[in-house]
């Protein structure tokens, strides 16, 4: 397993660019899975998350290839297998995403449970309520989710008792699909959602309400034009490169981005004092530290709130804070585990319930430590940029399902980190 040896303090210099968003291709990758033609993508991330999608659409029968430098792929959707197997849905719980494709086109399909994971239970039964709505018939045995439909799917009215990206992004396949209309309602409204919903009515859907609570899908209309689906930029990773270079104090621009997808984000790095400047295209992020950061008091939230995706991020950054920040956890019930791992290095954090309270500002020292989820292993990679002596983290191979080559591009603005296997 590789590790990564940091050597700090880090001062970061230069442009980085920003890849493809993770969580936007694997909704749009599984929507291959709709088509009997061939799908070509371009701005792909070269992630591990990608490598398993195109891996479980591979146990399918479908074909692919990847141009990894170039950063496309393309999809020849010949699927044998109606199945998303634990194999495949236990190393990325995404995998979930090929059940509303599935169903939808071939009127059956057998996907394993994704089971919890670090950051909490996280389980899909929206996902099941929704679609046995639409008239599936779907029973859960032996830690799989087997799910039929006499002749075609049809729309319906479904509200999400509470927002998740997932589950509205596999309603929305499954009803561009589904015979008649269907109304999403309480409908996450996060970029990813939007940029899905984008793809299906370019694909010839009509879907009115994309980025508010309530969807509405008219299906049976999917046709694949001949254009490549393009993958738009990762906000969350543009948020960690800000977080990185606030933490050690220096000067980055990022390029590729999409600001206005960020203005949450933005504004919690700006009130604690940083300096962030956007160009008029919203494509270039300029950051622009300065030495004493205000403690906030803050909460994740669903799009348009603050990201629970950068939460762990954003806790370095407050151990640098003057004075007591809190933020409060509302998405998953335990998404801290960053937080043992961030004290070892002498941050001062408490946990009081789904609050992390962080006295600061702590002058951090290096020290061993374990990653345990991709956003977390973001965080302890910031955290080991600003302490001072030789931080080793391993377990890197979750910053690698989400990041695309990190270590090489911290390398290349500057810092000095090292991959070691161990
Ligand atoms: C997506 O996960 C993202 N993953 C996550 O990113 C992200 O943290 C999360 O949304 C929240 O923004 C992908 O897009 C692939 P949810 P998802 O369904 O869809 C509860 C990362 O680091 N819930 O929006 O699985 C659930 O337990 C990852 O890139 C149910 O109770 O999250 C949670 O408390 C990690 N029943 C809340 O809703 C359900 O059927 C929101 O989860 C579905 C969800």
């Amino acid at each position: 397993m590789d590790a990564l040896l940091i050597n700090g303090p880090a001062k970061l210099k230069g442009e980085v660019k920003v890849a493809g968003s993770k969580n936007t291709a694997l909704p749009l990758l599984f929507c291959a899975l709709l088509f009997d033609e061939e799908v070509s993508y371009e701005n792909v991330p070269r992630l591990w998350d990608i490598e398993t999608t195109l891996g479980l659409l591979q146990s399918m029968g479908t074909e692919s290839s990847w141009d990894k430098q170039a950063g496309t792929v393309r999809i020849f959707p010949r699927v044998r297998r109606r199945e998303a197997p634990y194999e495949w849905v236990k190393k990325m719980r995404a995998g979930i995403l090929a059940l509303g494709p599935l169903l939808a086109k071939y009127g059956e399909a057998k996907v394993s449970l994704p089971g919890g994971c670090a950051i909490g239970a996280r389980p899909v039964n929206f996902h099941l309520e929704a679609l046995s709505k639409m008239g599936a018939e779907i029973r859960v045995e032996e830690g799989y989710i087997h799910a039929r439909v006499v002749d075609r799917l049809r729309g319906t009215t479904y509200r999400f008792p509470q927002i998740s990206v997932t589950g509205t992004e596999n309603v929305l396949i499954a009803a561009s699909f589904a015979q008649g209309s269907t109304t999403i309602e309480n409908a996450a409204r996060e970029p990813e959602v939007v940029a899905l919903g984008k793809q299906l009515a370019a694909w010839g859907v009509p879907i009115t309400g994309l980025g508010t609570s309530t969807i509405a899908v008219e299906g049976g209309r999917l046709k694949l034009p001949c254009a490549p689906v393009v993958i738009p930029p990762d906000r969350i990773e543009a948020g960690t490169w800000i977080s990185a270079a606030l933490a050690t104090r220096s000067e980055l621009t990022l390029t590729h981005t999409d600001a206005t997808e960020m203005e949450a984000v933005l504004k919690v790095f700006r009130s604690m004092g940083a300096g962030i400047e956007v160009s008029a295209d919203a494509k270039r992020i300029h950051v622009l530290p300065v030495e004493q950061y205000r403690a906030i008091d803050i909460e994740t939230a669903p799009y348009p709130g603050f990201a629970t995706d950068m939460q762990a991020q954003l806790l370095v950054n407050l151990c640098l804070a003057n004075g007591k920040s809190r933020v409060k956890e509302t998405i998953f019930e335990n998404r801290f585990m960053h937080v043992a791992e961030l004290r070892r290095l002498g941050a001062k954090i408490a946990i009081e319930g789904n609050n992390a309270i962080v006295e600061g500002p702590s002058r951090l020292l290096a020290a061993p430590m374990m990653a345990t989820d991709l956003r977390a292993s973001a965080s302890l990679v910031i955290a080991g940029l600003c302490a001072h002596g030789t931080t080793k983290v391993s377990r890197i191979y979750h910053l690698d399902r989400g990041y695309q080559r990190l270590d090489e591009k911290l390398r290349h603005l500057g810092a000095d980190v090292t991959r070691i296997s161990e």
